[in-house]
């Protein structure tokens, strides 16, 4: 029986969920499954956005079939040729003899490698920036080689203001019957397979991702269907995001991976101290047995963590068989920007470190630490200063920085429910705030200039604004209830930066306060740098464009010192650092809020500040001096730009995508 959902009222999602597959492409573990997405356009003409896996065909043509309705099958477009969505087009192709495919000249050469079939009448060839109408759809055409294979292209539906993706943005787990990304929580649930996915399938290629994103960011996107995982029709620029760190080798956090090979435990020990020593000085740490997890999980959370620690025994004079094939998929993936820590074991011959150095160090912006740690055997106590040292080298680089001082400890106060203070209204103005809230027993909290009262009857009534796409919005919807920690003039710019620049879906804010101060309803204020703090349970919600708006009753006030108010104006006045002009900028765009820079000369409309999450309108375009253009050549399939003044030589071949002199073209940048 066919099963499908709407996606808009004239395009059908008609793809599939297998829950059967044990490795997607044969390696990598789905244990949530993965879904095939197809797209059925009932136009004027109809059209068809790529087919599905072998898997699920049978599915799949009954979805067809049902929502053609009888109609004729018109068109059918193909993004990508790799059998996960190229397997069924065959089947479609004979059940449908008058449709016509709409690929490129890449696809066309693969079409006739996978299927000898004559389709010499019935190809539309299309290019970069080639149109195409359905009747009342307009499509254009975006050539995207190496996201993830060198034939990949996208559709971008001007009329729906939709984008067809292909691989990208695609997440691993099958849909389960949700087929917007807004229908489940993407951040806590999904997003990481969602990075499993990216990095492991088209982490190699995040020059060719970052050059289909500039194009995409000229395109006005309300829609994005990818291939596989959910569709993307809100809350978009989140995602964006974590693909714009992703491709460009940034890290997400500040945290130390630790991945480990030990045949008899010894190396674990080592590991586990190491990782205990960095957790008591707050470090965040993510451990993992290259024995026990597979590869794709542990090559995954090395694209989230900034710093990477190898540990491995000597194993047949090299390194053990489980780290030396993670190190391998590692390299593999083209992972750059990361600072290196290793531990070798040996009993007789340590050669692991060694090993391990070279299988990475042909990765670009691969720092190594001085502190290889070598073990005979065993770790012993003589060593323990090894470990402490090189916790310690970590933690200088990692462990944030208390906000709260310990040597101006603040008057402990304690709120007591239904107490309500009057006075600790007047400490309202256009100031700043700290904002928190609790959920499953877990604190948030983010900076806000919005809290106003509007009610002085009985009970109180105040009103506060926050960013939608902040983590701490969703929290307080989720809670209905807060507190408000009014700011004084003395509150250290560290503050701003604790709450205000980093994300709690990230990290946790309060990891290493000093204190644990919490009014009646359980949830934490702030009781340094603040002159009273007030407590409120939601009562109404508005959503506006970019903020939500929440009226809540006061259900407890109390005053918590006679320090002034900072007021929004003193805060930029006097607690905000002054930029300093950068001695060679690159063309950027700067965010006006927290001076988060942008590097490129595009900013996505939809882009959203990962630090403090205002949008575009807040940014700054800095452009320097232009730079001369450098000449060279462009390899055609993949995009990869070789600087050079006269000819190629005639053995050269492309860095990334390994193909030859003859697949360039001369080209300035
Ligand atoms: Fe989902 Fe590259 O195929």
């Amino acid at each position: 029986m066919y099963c499908t959902r709407k996606v808009t009222d004239d395009l059908i999602w008609v793809g599939a969920d297998d829950r059967r597959l044990p490795f997607f492409e044969g390696v990598y573990g789905v244990p949530d499954g993965v879904s095939y997405n197809s797209y059925l356009l009932l136009d004027e003409k109809t059209v068809l956005f790529d087919t599905v896996d072998k898997a699920v065909y049978g599915v799949f043509l009954e979805n067809l079939a049902h929502e053609l309705n009888g109609r004729p099958l018109d068109y059918l477009v193909i993004h990508h040729m790799e059998p996960d969505h190229a397997a069924t087009l065959e089947l479609v192709l004979q059940r449908y003899p008058e449709a016509t495919v709409i690929c490129n000249a890449k696809i066309k050469t693969m079409l006739a490698q996978f299927f000898p079939m004559d389709l010499s009448n019935r190809i539309q060839l299309v290019k970069e920036g080639d149109s195409f109408s359905s009747g009342r759809h307009s499509f254009s055409f975006v050539m995207a080689p190496m996201v993830h294979w060198p034939e990949v292209m996208m559709t971008y539906d001007a009329t729906a203001k939709m984008l067809f993706t292909a691989d990208a943005f695609g997440t691993f787990g099958a849909l389960n019957g949700r087929l917007f990304a807004d229908e489940v929580d993407f951040f806590s649930e999904c997003v990481d397979e969602a990075r499993r996915y990216y990095t492991n399938i088209v982490g190699k290629y995040g020059p060719q991702v970052q050059a289909v994103l500039k194009k995409a960011a000229k395109l006005d996107i309300d829609y994005v269907c990818p291939l596989h995982g959910f569709v993307w029709r809100s809350h978009f620029g989140d995602y964006l995001e974590k693909y714009m760190l992703w491709s460009s080798y940034v890290p997400e956090e500040k945290s130390v991976l630790i991945a480990y090979a030990s045949v008899y435990g010894h190396t674990e020990n080592a590991a586990n101290i190491l990782a205990a020593r960095l957790c008591e000085k707050g470090v965040k740490v993510r451990m993992y047995d290259t024995s026990v997890t597979p590869a794709s999980y542990i090559v995954s959370d090395a694209f989230r963590c900034s710093h990477l620690v190898f540990a491995a025994t000597t194993y047949n004079a090299g390194v053990f068989v489980t780290m030396e094939n993670l190190l391998h998929d590692i390299a593999a993936h083209n992972l750059q920007n990361r600072k290196v820590a290793l531990i070798e074991n040996g009993s007789w011959a340590a050669t692991s470190g060694k090993v391990m150095g070279e299988i990475l160090s042909g990765l670009k912006g691969i720092e190594f630490y001085d502190q290889k740690i070598s073990l005979k055997s065993a770790l012993n106590v003589a060593q323990m200063g090894e470990i402490d040292a090189l916790a310690n080298v970590l933690a200088d680089e990692l462990a944030p920085r208390p906000v709260v001082s310990a040597s101006a400890p603040a008057a402990a106060v304690e709120v007591k429910a239904g107490d309500v203070d009057k006075k600790a209204f007047n400490k309202l103005c256009y100031g700043v705030e700290v904002l928190t809230t609790n959920v499953d027993g877990r604190d948030y909290g983010c900076i806000i200039n919005t809290a106003c009262q509007v009610g002085s009857g009985d009970p109180k009534v105040v009103t506060i604004s926050v960013i939608k796409k902040n983590h701490t919005c969703d929290m307080v919807m989720k809670a209905g209830r807060f507190n408000v920690s009014i700011l004084t003039e003395d509150a250290p710019y560290s503050l701003f930066q604790r709450f205000g620049f980093q994300s709690g879906r990230d990290v946790d804010k309060f990891a290493d306060v000093s204190y644990d101060d919490r009014s009646a309803n359980g949830i934490r204020y702030i009781p340094e740098f603040t002159n009273a703090v007030l407590s409120c349970e939601v009562v109404e919600t508005r959503e506006l464009e970019t903020q939500m708006l929440f009226i809540a009753n006061v259900v407890e006030a109390k005053v918590l010192s006679s320090a002034p108010s900072c007021t929004y104006s003193y805060y930029h006045a006097h607690i905000k650092p002054k930029k300093n002009p950068a001695p060679e900028q690159k063309e950027c765009w700067v965010c006006k809020v927290c001076g988060y820079v942008f590097e490129g000369a595009e900013l996505p409309a939809d882009f959203v500040c990962p630090l403090c999450k205002h949008g575009r309108d807040d940014f700054e375009h800095v452009v320097p001096n232009a730079k001369p253009k450098q000449k060279g050549y462009v390899c055609n399939i993949c995009g990869h730009f070789e600087p050079c003044e006269g000819e190629l030589p005639a053995d050269y071949v492309c860095p990334l995508c390994k193909h030859g002199r003859d697949d360039f073209s001369p080209a300035e940048q």
